[in-house]
């Protein structure tokens, strides 16, 4: 008789989730809130349901950069996502305010984002899309830990001393068995909007090479833009502000990459008696 298979975490805390994926970086400020917030809406421009789990519970950005200035409602002792640019979101700053986030130690803090899993009505789902804290020290591990996540990307920025960190991030996923698809690189390259004159302020390339290297993809690559700037400061991500632009086309390519790489590894991953993806916790 074969012996029926455990429910995985990821059934039991968010059970009608097909996809859990990580949004980190070994270094801070390199983007990771404004690829998650783009790529999350880029994927559900693609045709799939997508969700948001703002993870940075130190420094919320999700409700600044997708304009969202309401809180949620509990419904049937759950609460209910909010709702933007076509994806549902739950973040720590719709519920305190910004500095009593601050001061959050790391089980409060894991404490939270499990909260955000299992008290929250998600429904059914393509893609959950965790937008991480910067860094891979005690309090991001705890965190990878407590969230049942299929894979992970990595955000860089092209110089050394980016990647240096990109490649700890790497390090940390493999130390808890959670596969990285692959890597972004963000802030490329700069076209300057008068001449056209193409400048590569923090070098360029090193997200590929670095990919090559560590052997996993390379899922693309996002310039220096203003106005992606200026759309994570006014609640209007880029592939929303301008639909139509090369920016946003790079934000969908990414999209469609990453879902390419997420069929891939699920073709392989064990399942459990009801033909659930297990993921141990
Ligand atoms: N490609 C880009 N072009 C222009 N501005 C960008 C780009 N990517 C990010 N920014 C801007 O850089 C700043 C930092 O980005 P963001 O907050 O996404 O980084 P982060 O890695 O999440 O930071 P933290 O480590 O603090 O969580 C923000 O003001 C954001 O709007
Ligand atoms: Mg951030």
């Amino acid at each position: 008789m074969t012996q029926q298979a455990p429910q995985s975490q990821q059934q039991a805390l968010l059970p009608g989730v097909k996809n859990t994926i990580a949004v980190a970086s070994g270094k801070g400020g390199v983007g990771k809130s404004t690829v998650a917030v783009n790529l999350a809406v880029a994927l559900a421009k693609e045709g799939h349901s997508v969700g948001l789990i703002d993870a940075d519970v130190y420094g919320p950005s999700a409700p600044l950069m997708l304009g969202i200035n309401e809180k949620p409602v509990v419904d049937n002792q759950k609460l209910r996502p909010l709702e933007a640019h076509g994806i549902k979101v739950m973040s720590i700053g719709f519920l305190v305010d910004e500095d009593q986030a601050m001061i959050w130690r790391g089980p409060m803090a894991s404490g939270a984002v499990r909260q955000f899993m299992s008290d929250v009505e998600w429904g059914d789902l393509d893609y959950i899309v965790f937008d991480l804290p910067p860094g891979t020290g005690d309090i991001q591990l705890t965190l990878v830990q407590s969230i049942p996540l299929t894979g992970a990307v990595i955000v860089t920025t092209p110089q050394d001393i980016a990647l240096t960190d990109a490649r700890k991030g790497l390090k940390m996923f493999a130390r808890v068995n959670v596969p990285v698809y692959g890597i972004i690189e963000n802030m490329s390259y700069f076209i300057c909007p008068s001449c056209g004159h193409r400048e590569e302020i923090f070098s360029y390339g090193g997200g590929k090479r670095s990919a090559e290297g560590l052997g996993t993809e390379f899922l693309g690559e996002i310039p220096l833009y203003t106005k992606i700037r200026e759309g994570g400061d006014t609640g209007k991500p880029i592939v929303v502000l301008e639909p139509d632009s090369e920016h946003t086309k790079k934000f969908l390519e990414i999209a469609r990459n990453l879902h390419e790489e997420v069929k891939k590894f699920n073709e392989t991953r064990p399942r459990d008696g009801g033909g659930n993806i297990v993921i141990d916790v």
